[in-house]
């Protein structure tokens, strides 16, 4: 479906007023129906450690996993552009690193881009790997692999000192190059007042309307994450208990017979049948 879209298409969607649509994708198979549905940027999240592989908290994602995920993704994705999120650690101990393991999203993956969470004290990181050649993704406000030292998971830049250091970190995250920046849990009107003060997208999560783009976790958007339901989460549809019905409903034919039938099995050939039943075969 279309073209492949580059980031550069995405940040003149900024440009042209056009809204810019992101959800997570962990599998080739989820990867081909958002894609397929229009969806502009996959997301690999490192939020699969909590949706798919049941860690408590994204913390224990490593790049190897990550890495598994954005291979699968990357098969199914025709259109949309690709990032891959950094695992908490594979970045932040020194450039160097951060450069290697950017690359690898890149080279063994074939993402487009990728993101890493932090304002300030990341930006060296930003700059350097934008030199190196690969596009990055900003991610600001709840930075859910440092919620501990956030206060956990709530809304960030309530006050005006606050405020006032996410709009400053939205603005270097700009100026160190990176092409788009995540703005998860802050109040609308700071959403809307960072998207007037900078020149690359923002894209929401629990930042109102007043964002470039919106993205959310597509397990909760589906219904298929049950844990919790975080407020700013639309679920679009509700599939886990239609899943469960499903499988309940196999189970209940395998016991009964029911399933498999004549319509699901292949019939032996008459020939076939007589020689099964011959005693003397
Ligand atoms: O890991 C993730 O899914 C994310 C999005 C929620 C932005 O970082």
């Amino acid at each position: 479906m279309g073209t492949k879209l580059l980031v550069t298409d995405l940040v003149a969607k900024k440009a042209a007023n056009e809204k810019i649509t992101m959800l997570t994708a962990y599998d080739a198979s989820f990867a081909t129906m958002l894609d397929q549905a229009g969806v502009d940027i996959l997301l690999v999240g490192d939020s699969l450690g909590m949706v798919l592989l049941g860690y408590e908290s994204t913390v224990p994602v490593t790049m190897a996993e990550m890495l598994h995920h954005a291979r699968a993704v990357r098969r199914g994705v025709k259109r949309a552009v690709l990032v891959g999120d950094m695992p908490f650690l594979s970045y932040q101990v020194d450039v160097v690193s951060a450069i290697r393991n950017a690359g690898r999203f890149m080279k063994e993956a074939g993402c487009d881009a990728v993101k890493l969470e932090g304002g300030l004290e990341v930006c060296d990181t930003v700059r350097a790997l934008v030199r190196a050649g690969i596009p990055v993704m900003g991610h600001i406000g709840l930075t859910p692999q440092t919620a501990g030292q956030l206060g956990g998971f709530k809304v960030q830049g309530n006050d005006l000192a606050s405020a006032r250091k996410l709009l400053e970190a939205a603005r270097a995250l700009a100026l160190a190059g990176a092409w788009a920046v995540v703005l998860e849990c802050v109040p609308d009107e700071l959403a809307r007042v960072i998207t007037a003060k900078i020149a690359i997208p923002t894209i929401g999560i629990g930042a109102g309307p007043g964002c470039d783009g919106q993205v959310l976790v597509t397990h909760d958007l589906v219904g298929l994450f049950e844990k919790f339901v975080p407020r700013f989460v639309k679920q679009y549809a509700n599939l886990a208990p239609r899943i469960r019905e499903a499988v309940a409903g196999f189970v209940a034919e395998v016991h009964s017979g029911a399933f498999p039938d004549a319509a699901h099995s292949f019939p032996a050939r008459p020939d076939l049948r007589e020689l099964l039943h011959d005693k003397d075969a």
